[in-house]
């Protein structure tokens, strides 16, 4: 048969599509601007004749109504990354959530530890020879289709063409179903001037000539604004968004000195606009990989001058980073932070960097704290960080004693908390009473 009438054998409607899923089924959702929503409605259509099915997925994007209230024992949410759309069901104990390294999702479900029965995916329509792209979200999605059971596809003319590993063929799949919907977008906020100030910072560390990763937050985002007068940067990230395009268009980002895949851009997925969306269709300077090849620490640490720069909700006065949680709330995820910021640890002239506003909810609260809060994930370890950055200022806490760390970090906290850590750290025996003289 050829690619063209198995594609017309497996086409399908929605809600046709989804009577694959049964009761006690683990589904699995394409995320970020690939999340299938036309599919991701049908599924919930299916609630009334469907209990105890699992939904797996990391950070989507539109609404996420399998986790309303009403549908509790029907469908439970299991968050590999916490988006907003399922923040308050996470918290409210509706929906579960699983800390785990970005680059160890796969091998959960390639060993099985994680069986997939269905997986909705978003592709590009197939090209002449019947290759569908998986388009702005190669992800974890490219394995989870190779490994789940019942593939359901919802082909979308508006999903560009990801050059690299990012195409499904239409034997692949098991159901196809057509609908056309603008990609859901994910607009960063213009950065603030704080965001600036740690931008500016951290834009003083980088090279000419290194290759970035930028985390999920404002101020991983930031710091693109600040690389205008850099020279020859590369990329090799977990993903990215729209502000890497005026970086390429005047040729700061050509990725001319990458020592591992030279003169191309690596990444895993994008979240952005439809600006964004366009500029990757067809573009070869990008070369999309299955995360389990981008964030893995040992393929992260070939790229020389490896810059890392990710984000934190708190870190304590020894060093120890907390990303995913606002004491026992979860919040987001571990994403690929710890691949990272290990992976350019071991870059020859790589920087790990943990890039953070001083404070938080208008300048309440200081993020830099005696001690993180109770419940507070760890997500960089004290062990793993080196750089720590705040609109005050750059600390260096790798190869440090407890003693120099909480100096330097009470030096780029906000003044006004300073002499409170002080205190803390003179009765926590970090620091001696009297003012120490650094080496
Ligand atoms: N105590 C209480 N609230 C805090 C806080 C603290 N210490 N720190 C932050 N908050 C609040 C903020 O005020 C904000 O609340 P609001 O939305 O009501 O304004 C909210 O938490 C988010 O903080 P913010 O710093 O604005 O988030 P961000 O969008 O810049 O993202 C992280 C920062 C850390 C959440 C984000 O980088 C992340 O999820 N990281 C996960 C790990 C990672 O980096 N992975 C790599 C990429 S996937």
């Amino acid at each position: 048969m050829s690619w063209l009438n198995e594609y017309q054998s497996k086409l399908t409607t929605a809600d046709r599509a989804m009577e694959a899923v049964c009761s006690g089924d683990t589904v699995y959702i394409h995320p970020g601007s690939g999340t299938p929503n036309a599919l991701v409605e049908a599924l919930v259509r299916q609630a009334p004749r469907l209990s105890n099915v699992e939904i797996v997925h990391m950070l989507t994007l539109g609404n996420a109504d399998y986790t309303r209230p009403e549908f509790e024992g029907i469908f439970r949410a299991n968050a590999l990354f916490i988006g907003a759309n399922v923040r308050g069901a996470v918290n409210e104990g509706r929906a579960d959530y699983t800390p785990i390294f970005l680059h160890e999702i796969e091998s959960l479900f390639s060993t099985g530890a994680k069986e997939l029965d269905v997986v909705l995916l978003q592709v590009s329509p197939p090209d002449r020879f019947g290759n569908m792209s998986l388009g702005v979200s190669v992800d974890c999605t490219l394995t989870a289709a190779k490994h789940g059971k019942f593939v359901i596809a919802q082909v979308n003319p508006r999903m560009p063409r990801a050059m690299g590993d990012s195409f499904l063929h239409v034997q692949d799949v098991h159901a196809i179903v057509e609908a056309e919907h603008e990609l859901p977008e994910l607009r960063f906020e213009k950065a603030d001037p704080v965001q600036l100030r740690i931008a500016a910072h951290v834009a003083s560390l980088i090279p000419n000539g290194a290759t970035l990763q930028m985390g999920i937050g404002a101020v991983p985002d930031a710091v693109l604004d600040c690389l205008a007068h850099h020279r020859n940067l590369g990329l090799h990230t977990e993903m990215f968004s729209d502000g890497i395009i005026p970086l390429i268009e005047s040729g700061v980002m050509n990725g001319a000195r990458k020592s591992l895949h030279p003169g191309k851009l690596i990444a895993g997925f994008m979240l952005g606009t439809r600006k964004l969306f366009d500029f990757i269709d067809n573009n070869s300077l990008f070369e999309f990989h299955p995360i389990k090849y981008t964030n893995d620490p040992f393929i992260i640490a070939r790229n020389d001058r490896m810059v890392a720069i990710n984000s934190a909700l708190q870190i304590d006065l020894t060093g120890q980073v907390c990303s995913d949680s606002i004491g026992t709330h979860p919040y987001s995820g571990f994403g690929g932070q710890v691949d990272f910021i290990r992976g350019a640890a071991h870059s020859r002239g790589g920087l790990p960097i943990i890039a953070l506003p001083s404070t938080a909810k208008n300048g309440t609260i200081s993020r830099i704290a005696p001690v993180l809060d109770p419940g507070a994930g760890v997500v960089t370890s004290r062990a793993d960080v080196h750089y720590v950055i705040t609109e005050h200022g750059i600390a260096n806490l790798h190869g440090k004693t407890l003693r120099q760390r909480a100096e330097a970090l009470i030096q780029i906290a906000e003044p006004k908390f300073r002499d409170q850590l002080h205190d803390f750290a003179v009765r926590a025996r970090y620091l001696d009473p009297k003012p120490v003289l650094m080496k």
